[in-house]
């Protein structure tokens, strides 16, 4: 299947978040923590060298919790602050401020010996459509937030959220886009629900995930739909339509109609917590 990818005003949008990031101190990339290599844009890693970063590997609820651990080694090895992270839990924002802080220690050691002292950390949010920015920034900003308000000369007009009297963050995420060049990332992509369904083959694409289940979740496919994984995928996707009811009117399996049962049940977790990349060391 080849996945494509209309990106629209994309150099506009590059400039407009590389002017974004002039004004931050720190950065916070969302990754989706069941993909977290097509889900990172490397144009970040260009655009936002020398801030501190921030790397949140989000919706980790439905990630496999051995590879979230695995990822997060990874990540912090290659020098970011990393945390796996629900973004639908507010309990988990404490963690996030000691994060900013200990990324942010240096610049207010800098603004000290300046005589700046209690100047609120500003970040941003950074990531491709769907990873859960806006949800994170709900969360994180929660109800006690204010905006703070123009402030011409400083903020060029920008909206900051004052999260508390030590963080202030820019109200609008910075949107980027995934890296579509590699067909393997528009798969991935595809299989966590971030491409519309009218631009991929259901069918292809649910087969391609059952060959991925049946070779790193072994057992999955057999507990949820009562079929047997020693048979070749398109049959296992016909048996899942058999066994739930997917049948066209002359009796013939809906292959369409299961395959999107089975990728909404993969996309909601309802397969349980599945990783589709793990970490390698040349990742
Ligand atoms: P974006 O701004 O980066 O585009 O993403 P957004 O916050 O809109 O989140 C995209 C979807 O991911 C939403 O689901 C949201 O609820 C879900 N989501 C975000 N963070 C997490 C997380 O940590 N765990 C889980 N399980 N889900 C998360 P939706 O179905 O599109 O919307 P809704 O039905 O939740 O309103």
């Amino acid at each position: 299947m080849y996945f494509q990818w209309y990106p629209g005003h994309m150099t506009k949008a590059k400039r407009a978040m590389q002017e974004d990031i002039r004004l931050i101190d720190v950065i916070i990339e969302l990754v989706d923590a069941r993909i977290p290599v097509s889900s990172k844009n490397p144009d970040i890693d260009i655009m936002a060298k020398n801030k501190p970063r921030i790397l949140l590997l989000n919706k980790s609820d439905m990630a496999d919790p051995a590879q979230l651990e695995a990822w997060v080694a990874y990540y912090e090895k290659k020098g970011y602050l990393a945390l796996a992270v629900n973004s639908k839990k507010k309990n988990e924002i404490k963690k996030i401020h000691e994060l900013i802080q200990k990324a942010c220690r240096e610049k207010k050691e800098r603004d000290k010996k300046r005589g700046i002292i209690n100047r609120p950390v500003r970040a941003m949010i950074v990531g491709i459509p769907n990873v859960g920015k806006s949800t994170f920034i709900n969360t994180f900003a929660g109800r006690s937030c204010t905006k703070t308000g123009n402030k011409p000369g400083v903020t060029r007009g920008k909206q900051w959220i004052r999260i508390s009297k030590q963080v202030e963050l820019l109200d609008t995420p910075g949107i980027l886009w995934p890296k579509f060049e590699d067909q393997t990332v528009g798969q991935h992509l595809a299989f966590i629900g971030s491409i519309k369904d009218e631009l991929i083959s259901g069918v292809e694409l649910a087969v391609d995930l059952i060959v991925f289940l049946t070779q790193n979740y072994p057992g999955t496919l057999e507990t949820h739909y009562q079929v047997s994984e020693t048979q070749d995928p398109a049959y296992i996707l016909e048996q899942l339509a058999k066994n739930r009811g997917c049948i066209q009117k002359a009796q013939e399996p809906d292959y369409e109609k299961a395959a999107f049962l089975m990728l909404d049940d993969f996309r909601n977790g309802r397969l349980g917590r599945i990783t589709i990349e793990h970490p390698c060391p040349d990742v």
